[in-house]
């Protein structure tokens, strides 16, 4: 009954033209000798009523118990689908999730299984632009090859709340770092000729009730935070489309606010792709069709959309103006047609998994951070000869991050029966072991496994070897928060092998900031993230020291919850569809920017990561160069160890005050030689230096001096220079690209 739903309405739209004719050729559209604009205005002249209104509305991919209905187009087990226009020649759009690679909605068949990038926040820990961008583009290579033209990848929310169950998809908690590193990363998708969507725009920073928190933000501090994370992305990456949030900002839905969609991002920002709900979040035919909502997706059973026959109606009614309608199809069109998804089909082929993996490795490499070493208990030393390795399954893989992102990787599931039955579950781990692969890097030690169930035997494990390594895991997921402490007894666990061995180092696995209150009593810490198809290599690698750790925070580990601003995510156990307010009393200071306004100490800030390496920061210069500020510095190499390193550039006024007291301007990460050093050049974007003045509408630089700081983390005093800025005036709307 469900399917023939769909074939008879999709059938009515085929055969039934539309109340308002249309009068294009059509096939003028398809002309690749003009813009894709000029391609998009054609097809929206050709296209009937009806046609227009196939185009903005989207059905869910999946078929599964809990949602047995799916468009009978729909590639299996995805996220979404919006049929094409036969007549005319244009595409169905095949959408799927994420930005971990090509996600199944729910365990896949080996012939679903698909490579799975690290977690969001790892490639952030990477500060490396180039990572992610490759990131990109493996993962829009396997969503092509694997028949779909819409990749639903560029989660650039800002971590506020530590204990967003999604924050393993983010890319931390400053606006640059995230906009660059997911401005990257989707660039890389679109690389393939697909479009790709930053989300979920925006302020969606909580789980708990995420469809009915009510976000109560100052203009000016959402467009110095979490606004600017986006629109550092959308410079950087220029997405084809945006996808608005479930939650409500400042009193309305997102998907319904024409604040956030006309005002901010299609009037100020200039932004011309088009924007599609988060599944499910459209609520209200006329308040989505003219508050900037383009197109209704995750259409899910026959009674539950809110577009179709009823805008039809609207329009009918004149309550939506036919003009509306156009501007979504167009932008859907122009999105499509330039990404390259028109005139080079989306199509199934074969998917080289071996040399995706290198890329998945690469990035884990890059990306995992070394929190703590102390007297240099890493990497392993060629002494220590008995190993033991203990609990966090990581005999048979690494953990991966649940939800809507969740890729299953080659193999399947590592480790079945854990976590919740049905989605956002089961818990899943990639099969990579980083048991397996520490024997392979040392096969000159004696390496044991403990499965760290019980303390007693992990501590008899541990007091044997010379060396023990214990893996502790946290699974986090959409839809769902969670305490920054370990489950499962783990901080007792490493309590316990850390009391049996002195020589104990810890391997988080883990998808955003937990505290640690074994700190003192462990030598080593590596923040492994959730690190993909081949974590356990990338894991054993660091360990053993074939790969330097870089990685660098993109987020602060606190000391306990409560050094944020809420330390309890606001909003549970209220009825499902009670509206809740939470005022962002923080404003625009999150993470590091809340911890220097408070004076606060946390456990590790922003911005650290340690290497075996030495290198130093040195040669800072700040210089006015035009309006621009300049900022040059020297890293230098200084140890025995080649590899990456990083310097941080953060800005502050003088006298003023900002929202905290010092910003993030930039950053370069440079791959050197022992005794090498290399000259980094950066240009700052100039909204770093600005406050918003609401009643002109602009980005302020007030004029005076100005504190550049050149630091390894958000709390290293660093080299400073100061430097007198210009008064300056900045338009709200996009600037150059910084690349
Ligand atoms: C998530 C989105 C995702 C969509 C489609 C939603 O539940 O919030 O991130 O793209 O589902 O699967």
């Amino acid at each position: 009954m469900r399917a023939s739903f769909f074939l008879a309405t999709a059938m009515a739209c085929a055969l039934a033209g539309g109340a308002i004719a249309a009068s294009g050729d059509p096939t003028a559209w398809k002309n690749r000798a003009l813009s894709a604009d000029a391609r998009a205005d054609l097809l929206v002249k050709a296209m009937t009523e009806d046609e227009k209104l196939v185009v903005i509305t989207g059905f869910f991919g999946v078929q599964q118990d809990w949602n047995k209905f799916r468009h009978p187009e729909a590639r299996l087990q995805s996220a979404g689908f919006v049929p094409g226009i036969p007549r005319l020649g244009f595409t169905p759009q095949w959408q799927s999730d994420a930005g971990s690679g090509v996600a199944t909605q729910g365990e896949a068949t080996p012939a679903l299984e698909r490579t799975v990038l690290p977690s969001g926040i790892l490639t952030a820990s990477s500060w490396d632009p180039g990572t992610s961008y490759a990131g990109g583009q493996m993962v829009g290579a396997e969503a092509r090859a694997s028949g779909f033209n819409v990749q639903l990848a560029g989660g650039v929310n800002l971590d506020r709340d530590p204990g967003n169950g999604r924050n393993f998809e983010y890319a931390g908690e400053d606006p640059l770092l995230a906009g660059m590193m997911v401005g990257a990363f989707m660039r890389g998708i679109q690389a393939n000729g697909i479009v790709t969507t930053v989300k979920h725009y925006a302020l969606n920073n909580q789980e708990t009730g995420r469809s009915t928190i009510n976000v109560l933000i100052d203009e000016g501090a959402a467009r110095t935070s979490d606004l600017l994370a986006f629109q550092f992305a959308i410079e950087q990456g220029d997405p084809g489309s945006v996808m608005c949030s479930y939650n409500l900002v400042n009193g309305k839905h997102a998907c319904q606010n024409d604040w956030l969609l006309n005002t901010v991002l299609k009037r100020d920002w200039g932004y011309r792709g088009y924007v599609m709900s988060d599944w499910g979040a459209a609520h209200d035919t006329i308040e989505n069709a003219l508050g900037g909502l383009d197109q209704e997706t995750g259409v899910s059973t026959p009674e539950n959309y809110v577009w179709r026959d009823k805008l039809k109606a609207a329009i009918a009614k004149g309550t939506v103006p036919i003009a509306v309608i156009d501007d979504k199809v167009r932008r859907i069109a122009r999105a499509l047609i330039a990404s390259g998804a028109v005139d080079r089909p989306v199509a199934l082929a074969p998917i080289d998994f071996a040399a995706h993996a290198a890329v998945a490795q690469a990035a884990a490499e890059n990306g995992i951070v070394l929190l703590k070493n102390d007297r240099d208990i890493l990497p392993l030393a060629r002494t220590a000869k008995r190993i033991a390795v203990i609990g966090g399954h990581a005999d048979v893989g690494v953990l991966t991050g649940g939800g809507s992102a969740q890729v299953y990787a080659p193999g399947g599931n590592a480790v079945r029966g854990l976590g919740p039955k049905n989605w956002p579950g089961p818990v899943v781990y990639a099969k990579s072991s980083p048991l397996v692969a520490l024997r392979t890097e040392r096969p000159d030690a004696a390496i044991a496994f403990d499965a760290g169930t019980d303390l007693a035997a992990a501590a008899a494990a541990a007091k044997t070897a010379d060396v023990a390594i214990v893996f502790v895991t946290q699974w986090t997921a959409e839809s769902l928060d969670f305490p920054l402490t370990l489950p499962d007894d783990q901080d007792a666990l490493i309590a316990a092998v850390a009391a049996a061995n002195a020589n104990t180092i810890v391997v988080l696995e883990t998808g955003g900031a937990v505290t640690m209150p074994w700190i003192d009593g462990v030598r080593g810490v590596v923040q492994a993230w959730y690190p993909g198809s081949r974590g356990g290599p990338a894991i054993a690698r660091v360990l053993t020291g074939a790969v330097n750790p870089s990685g660098h925070l993109p987020i602060t580990f606190p000391l306990s919850a409560d050094q944020f601003p809420r330390a309890v995510i606001p909003g549970k156990g209220l009825p499902e569809k009670q509206i809740f307010d939470v005022r962002y009393t923080e404003g625009a200071a999150i993470g590091y920017k809340w911890f220097d306004r408070n004076r606060t100490r946390p456990l590790f800030p922003f911005g650290h990561g340690l290497s075996y390496g030495k290198s130093s920061l040195d040669g800072l210069q700040a210089r006015v160069v035009g309006k621009d500020l300049h900022v040059g510095f020297r890293v230098r190499n200084t140890g025995k160890v080649a590899g990456k390193y990083l310097g941080q550039v953060y800005v502050a006024p003088a006298a003023a005050n900002w929202e905290a007291p010092k910003r993030l301007a930039g950053f370069r990460k440079l791959t050197l030689s022992p005794g090498q050093s290399e000259a980094a050049s950066l240009v700052i974007d100039p909204r770093l230096l600005a406050t918003w003045d609401q009643s002109r509408h602009q980005w302020h630089v007030a004029p005076g001096r100005y504190t550049v700081t050149l630091a390894s983390s958000a709390a290293d005093a660093g080299r400073r220079v100061t430097v007198t800025l210009p008064e300056r005036w900045l338009p709200v709307g996009s600037l150059a690209p910084q690349r």
